[in-house]
């Protein structure tokens, strides 16, 4: 009876147009499930929570994202997609071109994004003209963390050249240091090629190789020397990488076990989870040389029915921009707020370099996309290229055969 009752209140709420009675509801596919990044979503589900939504949590486990896109595959094939999914780069235009995202543009302009969101960012977030993403961060990915205790006790300096990393890794093997914590899976391959891309061979090179993929960069000796430098990066890695995730290698750094880690910013909020203070206990700077590899972390809404449904996904949009969750989420992710007019005081030294590099880098061309992690390039075109990464650090290919390898991949991605 009191079933009944409740069944004819509530649909007579959706007829009228009103989600009152059964409140926003949203399932959320996302793959933050490491120690920082729990505490990073835990922060979003609470402010949903308080503003009377029901979040139901779909987490897929898997650094970087490709089991949870697998997963969001599965599930939009099945005509089942879950109401919000972390997605970000070009794959929101490749699944809005299939026709299956739902446009967020009314509380993108009643909360005047376009006015507090750079327009390299609000891009991303832009379907043919309307919002189909919202923007959580920016994170940056050439980083290298490092065990402050074990450069002091072995008279290392942060490098600032790749010549000068090499220094320090060879010394730290002589010393029986593990210099490169490292998990070897795909994406983490990739992480630490584009980063040594960059320093290699400059922004401008970063910018032909990695996004415009011109086939003359692609097969360039500045290519065979990347190659290179990636051959010796294996040797710097402990027996046990394979399969590693990320945050069992940044618990190595932290741990003493190993000197150096080469990773995104979410490496921090690893270790400001486990209680550890930047310049004390861990040291952070940019990979060497120049430029900045931005990832923007995002969320797109799935075309669902049901009145509490979108409600959801309108409450999640607007939550996900507004400033004290940009501020109280990315202070725990280690990244910092896509929104410019947060103040970042309450923001540590690595944040706070992340900010005034991104606007040195952006002012002199040399802020770009992150091809690792999906912001440069459509899928097909970045997982032919990280083929190539992981067979050339897995095997002993010279870096000839890896550059030929590299042009002919993408060469067939299109
Ligand atoms: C990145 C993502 C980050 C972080 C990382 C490791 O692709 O943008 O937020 O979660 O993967 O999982």
């Amino acid at each position: 009876m009191k079933r009944f009752a409740f069944a004819t209140v509530s649909t007579l709420a959706v007829v009228a147009g009103s989600s009152v009675l059964a409140g926003p509801q949203a399932e959320v596919l996302h793959w933050w499930t490491s120690g920082g990044e729990a505490k990073s979503v835990a922060v979003l589900q609470e402010e949903f929570a308080s503003n009377g939504g029901t979040w139901t949590d779909m987490p897929v486990a898997g650094g970087g994202g490709d089991a949870a896109m697998t997963a969001l595959r599965a599930r939009v094939l099945s005509g089942n997609a879950p109401t919000a999914v972390q997605l970000k780069g070009p794959a929101i235009q490749e699944w809005y071109e299939e026709g299956v995202l739902a446009d967020i543009s009314s509380v993108a302009e009643a909360e005047g994004w376009a006015d507090v969101l750079p327009a390299s960012i609000a891009g991303h977030m832009m379907c043919e003209g309307a919002w189909c993403a919202a923007p959580v961060n920016v994170h940056r990915v050439d980083w290298i963390w490092a065990n402050a205790d074990i450069l002091a006790a072995n008279g290392i300096e942060m490098p600032t050249t790749w010549d000068e990393f090499n220094a320090a890794a060879v010394k730290l093997m002589d010393a029986g240091v593990i210099p490169l914590a490292h998990g070897g899976q795909s994406w983490q391959d990739a992480t630490v090629f584009e980063a040594v891309l960059l320093g290699i061979g400059g922004p401008e090179f970063y910018q032909k190789a990695l996004v415009d993929l011109d086939p003359e960069a692609l097969t360039s000796d500045t290519m065979v020397q990347v190659f290179d430098q990636m051959r010796l990066m294996r040797g710097y890695v402990d027996e046990n990488f394979s399969g590693r995730d990320w945050n069992l290698a940044t618990a190595m750094v932290m741990n003493g076990e190993a000197a150096f880690q080469i990773m995104g910013d979410w490496a921090k909020g690893e270790f400001l989870a486990a209680g550890k203070t930047p310049s004390e206990d861990f040291l952070c700077a940019s990979t060497p040389g120049d430029g900045y590899l931005y990832n923007v972390d995002s969320f797109a809404m799935f075309d669902v029915d049901g009145e509490d449904k979108k409600a959801g996904q309108d409450l999640l949009a607007k939550l996900i921009v507004a400033p004290n969750f940009q501020k109280v989420f990315n202070l725990n992710k280690g990244s910092i707020p896509a929104r410019t007019d947060v103040a970042l005081d309450d923001f540590d030294i690595c944040a706070n370099l992340s900010a005034e590099e991104m606007g040195s880098t952006s002012a002199a061309g040399s802020l770009l996309p992150s091809y690792a992690h999906g912001m440069a390039l459509r899928g097909s075109q970045s997982g032919a290229i990280t083929d190539v990464v992981t067979a050339h650090f897995n095997s002993d290919m010279s870096s000839a055969d890896a550059v030929q390898q590299l042009a002919d991949a993408v060469a067939n991605s299109y």
